[in-house]
């Protein structure tokens, strides 16, 4: 297993490119099932959780090729839609159910099971699938949906935390092929929803009112092949313009989508960083004295739980007291007692976690465990004394394309080594 180790405190400073947003792409790679005809997706970032869909195509019958970012796929046949573990290895691949139930009227998954992050249930996938006449049945840990056709439907897809980003792209890509017209009310607003549904809508779909919480969509006969450039990541670029901030450094983000990002940069800004926008570039520095900011994750367009641990590296920074309150999911503060081999000051009071920020961070060896707390892990270790080596870096390279030479390219002093 690999590990990275860091040598902490140089400002970070230069361009950096933002890839494709993985969250998008993974449901787009699940649509193009969707349809027989060859699709192309561009900006597709290399990830290992995109290997691992491309895998799931292949292994369902359809054709996949890379060029550089991009890649076809032609699902003229889909052959094995029967039983299969892949979807336990990562969530998003659940987002093929929907392409299935739409295509065959039939779809088997294996339940997904839990996560470091939480239970991550997929009742409401399922209520979604049931509200457009699937008869769902789960056995031996199998999920099988099916149906003579599919038929729209009235339904509402908020749950405890609100809405469901993956539940919501299920449910409108399933809906494309039902017979009459699908209301998904409470649908999630996030930008990897209106891209997916750009994406559909290319292939020939009849969708409205993707990115609010009401989406309609008019089911049609078929779907035809379709190309399409992924969003940029904001995730991605979040922990990029955090890197800034907190290493003293400036940073400047080259194709990212600010408009995706007003509650991060929005929270930057009150934290003491000062933002640009130059077309579509944002640029990032600190401005003055870094200042304590309570934070609260919501969905889009609320602060996102996927940037929580990163900001939390850099409240540690900022002398005073924060408050950090994760709303979406319930044990999403693993890297909370990693970040304390740092010297990081943090109680956990239920959904909060409060940060006596200031204290002087030195490296450490520290244990990454899921994408996001790998990511903190590293800011942490970029803004620490001494040596961090973060251990178990497969989760980073989930979700950040080459992460570590990207660090490298702003000054990061950074390698990736075989873990001792
Ligand atoms: N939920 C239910 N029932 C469901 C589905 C979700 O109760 O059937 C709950 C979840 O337990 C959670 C909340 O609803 O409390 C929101 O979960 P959501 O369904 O929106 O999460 P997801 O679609 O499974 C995607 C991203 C996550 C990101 C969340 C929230 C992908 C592949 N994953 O997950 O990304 O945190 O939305 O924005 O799109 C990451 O990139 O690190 C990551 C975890």
């Amino acid at each position: 297993m690999e590990s990275i180790l860091i040598k902490g405190g140089v400002p970070l400073e230069g361009e950096v490119a933002i890839s494709g947003a993985k969250n998008a792409v993974l449901p787009i790679l699940a649509a193009t099932l969707l349809t027989s005809e060859p699709c192309v997706i561009r900006r597709v970032p290399k990830l290992s959780d995109v290997k691992f869909m491309v895998q799931i195509l292949k292994w369902l019958g359809a054709q996949v090729k890379y060029e550089g970012d991009t890649i076809r796929v032609q699902a003229k046949k889909i052959t094995g839609a029967g039983d299969y573990d892949l979807i336990r290895k990562m969530r998003g691949s659940i987002c093929i159910m929907g392409p299935l139930l739409g295509r065959l009227s039939k779809a088997t998954v294996s339940l997904p099971g839990g996560c470091v992050i939480g239970a991550r249930p997929i009742n409401l996938h399922l209520k979604g699938f049931q509200a457009l006449g699937a008869r769902i049945t789960i056995e031996s840990g199998y999920v099988h949906a099916s149906t003579k056709r599919l038929r729209g439907a009235a339904l509402f897809l908020g749950g405890r935390a609100g809405s469901t980003v993956l539940g919501t792209a299920n449910v409108m890509m399933a809906a494309t092929l039902a017979e009459g017209v699908t209301v998904i009310e409470s649908a999630a607003c996030e930008p990897e929803v209106v891209d997916l549904a750009s994406f559909l809508i290319a292939m020939g779909a009849k969708i409205t009112g993707a990115g609010s919480p009401t989406i309609t969509i008019t089911g049609v006969k078929e779907l035809h092949g379709a190309e399409h450039e992924v969003i940029p990541d904001r995730i991605e670029a979040a922990t990029y313009a955090i890197a800034a901030a907190a290493t003293n450094g400036e940073i400047t983000l080259r194709g990212a989508r600010a408009d995706q990002m007003h509650a991060v940069l929005d929270k930057l800004k009150d934290a003491g960083a000062c933002v640009e926008r130059n077309g579509s570039s944002i640029t990032i520095r600190r401005n003055g004295r870094l200042k304590p900011v309570d934070i609260t994750t919501l969905p889009y367009a609320g602060f996102p739980t996927d940037v929580q641990a990163q900001m939390m590296v850099l409240m540690i920074l900022t002398p005073g007291l924060s408050i950090i309150t994760e709303r979406i999911f319930e044990s999403r503060f693993m890297h909370v007692s990693e970040l304390a081999r740092l010297g990081a000051d943090i109680e956990i009071e239920g959904p909060s976690a409060i940060i006596k920020g200031g204290k002087p961070l030195s490296g450490a060896p520290v244990m990454a465990s899921d994408l996001r707390a790998s990511a903190a892990l590293v800011l942490a270790g970029l803004a620490a004394r001494g040596t961090t080596q973060v251990n178990r870096v497969y989760h980073l390279d989930r979700g950040y394309e080459n992460i570590d030479g990207k660090l490298r390219q702003l000054g990061a002093r950074i390698e990736r080594i075989e873990e001792t």
